[in-house]
């Protein structure tokens, strides 16, 4: 990266109704891996998020608690900002877009836009449910109902005002065209050309108050509010000041838009028309990145697979994290998140190869130097050539990050990093102490040096554990420049940095099964369901499976019947707290070994994170071995 450049890098700013989950967390470390990198090499960065806080959804969620609308959206925002400082985001402004910072120009740039003759009054009759308080499409009916209530919808004539996008359509054409770093990757930019190949319609950007008042006034009719995109995309003007600090905007404007792929077209055709309108320059580039897809499926609330990321800090940790989520997708393509391919990441990368170069390294130093990094002697030429490869880790680092190639950025690293700890294993370090002490310097101070720059390179995906590491060797300033370890510093004290996670294969079935039933085939025929013997059962004995933290083994009566399981349940329930309890139980399942225990059947239980809740029956009303159907 050469120069010092303003960097002006934005999420998308999230619905403040969300619960904030992987998809979210992802763009936002995204942003903040590629700003810290970019104040790495000395630009100024000026990195904007915040949140999306006006809209039906907002307004009927807030009426459902009885609360303002403000109120709920305050009450809110800290989810999303409590995560982010968890997360170690640094951003320069989080715009919310209720500030009346927001709502002025807003305004303002509705006033040019009207008056530049872009914005028409005219009647608009649409498919209307009462219950969604919404327009449908005819495509998106089900059987010509909606969706949501599964009921007949209503055609409305309403009133509202429309902005002539479609005046724009061949300018963006053009535009999109000439400028091939606009739209990113390049198969998005195709996408968005085929989509613009149809004529493209006007879009309807208010609401009247009658049915939606949570938004911001229209500047020139006080009965209607701005339609919901056309409020938000605008923060990113907001921030930076424009029409408030002239200074300020050209200083940052035009930004780098990080936005996922489901809202490319509102922010590759809505956005770029809405500035040809109002005369604000173009953004340099908008670059939508794939979906983080749970297992092989979409994430979604309704299938209950959302991973939320707050479970897997709890787990892991912030960095490795971080460092997974940054090494795993391939920015533009989808990528699958499960927990065995995030242990095995961090088993890999972290654990093995980053982590043991610096234990090595730290431990041999404490034990045959006194802790002190020893001076190096004369460079042999595997010396000189770590040199080498160390230059061109940087360098290439550098151009594959311009290029938002973050994964292969890491990987470069971690190569380089791999390389160092083969060299450890030819020198022998350990060994050569013995015969040749100062050659055993060199090796050594060799490997601390290298450690040093690949922490300094890995600090912008891990700040946290890097800056232990560096501060681990003393190293206080962030130069790259080989050499810079300074011998005599003492190697402080310091804990395992990236211990190995055990890898737990029953929780792991569970995940690879889970997986593979693909959401649009779990479907099952009444026939099918009714192969499934569902029966009540008693617990008549319950204890601890000894060497086993997390299994139960219960005696169960089931009618006539008495039989074992063994459940994993261990960390929800007492053994004793469930004798005298009627469960719900699989009576047909094929009897199986848990621990060498047999278990011949399952029960049932509901379980969303870490909660777990056995399905009780009550057992005043049904006997044991009652059928469940
Ligand atoms: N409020 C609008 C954006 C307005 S920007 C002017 C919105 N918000 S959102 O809360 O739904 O966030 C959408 C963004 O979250 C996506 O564009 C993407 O950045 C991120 N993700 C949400 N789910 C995702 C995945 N499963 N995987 C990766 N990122 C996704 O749309």
């Amino acid at each position: 990266m050469a120069g010092k450049t303003n960097y002006f890098l934005t999420t998308p700013i999230y619905y403040v109704n969300d619960k904030p989950h992987i998809g979210h967390a992802y763009t936002t470390i995204l942003a903040d891996v590629l700003a810290r990198f970019h104040r790495t090499v000395g630009d100024d960065v000026f990195f904007l998020t915040g949140l999306d806080e006006h809209g039906l959804k907002v307004q009927q969620a807030a009426d459902q608690r009885g609360i303002s609308p403000q109120k709920h959206c305050d009450e809110m925002a800290p989810r999303f900002t409590d995560l982010w400082n968890k997360l170690h985001i640094k951003y320069d402004d989080f715009i919310r877009t209720t500030e009346k910072r927001h709502e002025q120009v807003v305004q303002g740039i509705l006033n040019s836009v009207h008056k530049n003759g872009d914005i028409y009054f005219d009647e608009y009759a649409g498919l209307y449910c009462v219950g969604c308080e919404r327009f449908y499409t005819e495509k998106e009916l089900i059987e010509g109902k909606c969706p949501q209530h599964n009921k007949p919808l209503e055609t409305i004539t309403e009133k509202n005002y429309f902005f002539k996008m479609s005046k724009y359509q061949q300018k963006l054409i053009d535009y999109i065209k000439n400028h091939p770093e606009f739209i990113q990757p390049k198969h998005r930019k195709n996408e968005i050309l085929g989509f613009l190949r149809q004529p493209l319609d006007d879009l309807c950007i208010s609401r009247p108050k009658s049915r939606l008042n949570w938004g911001i006034e229209l500047p020139f009719d006080k009965d209607y509010v701005t339609y919901v995109w056309f409020d938000a995309l605008i923060n990113y003007v907001t921030a930076p000041g424009y029409s408030t600090d002239d200074d300020k905007f050209d200083k940052w404007w035009p930004a780098i838009h990080l936005i996922g792929k489901d809202i490319l077209m509102t922010h590759a055709v809505y956005w770029p028309t809405m500035l040809f309108s109002a005369g604000i320059p173009q953004p340099k580039t908008i670059f939508a990145h794939g979906w983080w897809l749970s297992g092989e499926s979409k994430m979604s609330k309704s299938i209950g697979n959302v991973v939320n990321p707050l479970d897997l800090i709890d787990k892991y940790g912030v960095d490795p994290l971080r460092y997974y989520l940054m090494r795993e997708m391939v920015l533009g393509q989808d990528a699958s998140f499960t927990s065995e391919s995030f242990i095995k990441r961090y088993n890999s990368d972290l654990a093995n190869d980053f982590g043991n170069l610096f234990s090595r390294v730290s431990t041999l130093i404490e034990k045959n130097f006194d802790g002190i990094i020893p001076e190096s002697g004369n460079s042999t030429v595997e010396e000189l050539n770590i040199q080498k490869s160390a230059k061109a880790v940087m360098k290439h680092v550098n151009s594959l990050i311009e290029k938002m190639k973050i994964n292969e950025a890491i990987e470069e690293i971690l190569q380089f990093v791999r390389g160092i700890n083969r060299y450890m294993e030819q020198q022998a370090p350990w060994k050569l102490v013995k015969t040749d002490k100062s050659a055993a310097a060199t090796v050594l101070y060799t490997a601390a040096e290298s450690l040093r720059i690949s922490a300094l390179l890995l600090q912008p995906v891990m700040p946290n554990r890097t800056k232990i590491i560096l501060d681990t060797l003393d190293v206080d300033n962030c130069n790259l420049k080989w050499g810079l370890l300074k011998a005599g510093n003492s190697i402080k004290k310091h804990q395992p940095m990236f211990p190995r996670i055990k890898f737990d294969i029953e929780e792991d079935s569970q995940k690879v099964q889970y997986n593979k039933s693909d959401i649009q085939d779990n479907i099952v025929t009444y026939s099918d369901f009714k192969k499934v013997e569902l029966k009540t059962a008693l617990v008549i004995e319950a204890e601890k499976v000894d060497g086993a933290d997390r299994l139960l083994k219960l005696k169960i009566e089931v009618g006539d019947e008495k039989r074992q399981i063994v459940a994993r349940i261990a960390e929800h329930y007492q053994a004793e707290d469930l004798i005298g309890k009627m469960i719900v139980t699989v009576a047909n399942l094929e009897p199986t070994t848990i621990r060498e225990i047999e278990s011949n059947g399952m029960l049932l239980a509901a379980k969303k994170g870490k909660k777990l809740s056995l399905i009780i029956i009550d057992s005043e009303k049904v006997a044991s071995g009652a059928k469940i159907f």
